[in-house]
């Protein structure tokens, strides 16, 4: 059983993104520039966003962090897109997620110029991914697809079980792994919350992948031997024992799962800093004109 190390190769990752601006820079390139819109004061995602303008500042590359609070209305919201999809500095931008419950989140998604939506969100990017068409892959599945590869993980013919249809990762997972290419060729099953039989399901996986967003929701029993397991859920529970008063929590039960699979991921650890890595990895794309 091996653990997937999503620390050293999101590091490794980070580390060639900055060899390549340093050459951009050495050629009178320009600096990458990405952009994040943070409304409200959600824990998490206040953590996630500054985790996202660290990586910027490690790796080389400029970033602009734009704050409101939670009272700031949609037409701000969409007024702040405007500006930042005109704005030539700027290569691209995320909108963190979730945003308060009066915002139209598909309003706001599809305001971002899809040249600049480096998060892969915008229904252009979406559509485009699905067609094999040059486009933006979202952050967190693109993550999982580079661990794979970089762990020379054999995807062809095997059954990939997605479970989680979000529109964010298990959706554009269960398209990615079924592509004409690697990583993919998978036969792949979409499960989710109203699929009858789910363990049944699960148990035929050679790749699970695990974005349910329910802590431990996965056991060893859902699980076939030898089989790759790649857990997405990075929830935060309640633990009194830490100072910050919480743990995070993945899909999956490591302890009752690692020892039936060849390979696993751990949380936290594995799949959430690749998320990082890819977003920076699709600001250099977007910075030097690559997908549009
Ligand atoms: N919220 C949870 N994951 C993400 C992500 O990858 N991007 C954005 N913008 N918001 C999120």
């Amino acid at each position: 059983m091996t653990i997937i190390d999503g620390k050293l190769i999101s590091a490794q990752v980070k580390q060639e993104l900055k060899e390549e601006v340093e050459k951009q820079k050495a050629n009178g390139g320009k600096i990458p520039h990405l952009a994040a819109i943070l409304v409200g004061d959600n824990g998490a995602s206040e953590t996630y966003v500054a985790s996202k303008i660290r990586s910027c500042e490690e790796i080389g590359f400029k970033s602009t962090l734009i704050r409101r609070d939670s009272s700031t209305t949609e037409e701000e919201v969409l007024e702040i897109i405007q500006q930042l999809n005109e704005d030539d500095d700027i290569d691209g931008f995320i909108v963190q997620l979730p945003l308060p419950a009066h915002i139209n989140v598909d309003k706001v998604i599809e305001a971002i110029e899809p040249r600049k939506d480096v998060d892969g969100f915008h229904p252009i990017n979406i559509g485009r991914m699905a067609k094999g068409l040059p486009a933006y892959i979202s952050a967190t599945p693109f993550g999982v697809l580079e661990l794979i590869k970089r762990y020379n993980i054999e995807t062809a013919g095997k059954h990939c079980v997605v479970v989680g249809r979000s529109q964010i990762v298990g959706l554009p997972m269960s398209i990615l792994m079924q592509r004409n290419t690697y990583p993919g060729n998978c036969t792949v099953s979409l499960v989710h919350s109203r699929t009858q039989n789910l363990s049944e399901i699960t148990k035929q996986a050679d790749i699970l992948v695990a974005a349910l967003g329910k802590p431990e929701f996965i056991t060893a029993d859902m699980v076939k031997e030898g089989a790759v397991v790649i857990d997405v859920g990075l929830t935060r529970v309640v633990d009194t024992t830490k100072k910050s008063g919480f743990a995070l929590k993945g899909d999956v039960k490591f302890d009752e799962v690692a020892p039936k699979c060849s390979y696993i991921t751990p949380v936290p650890g594995g799949v959430g800093l690749m998320t990082v890595a890819a977003l920076m990895y699709n600001t250099l794309l977007s910075a030097r004109r690559e997908i549009y």
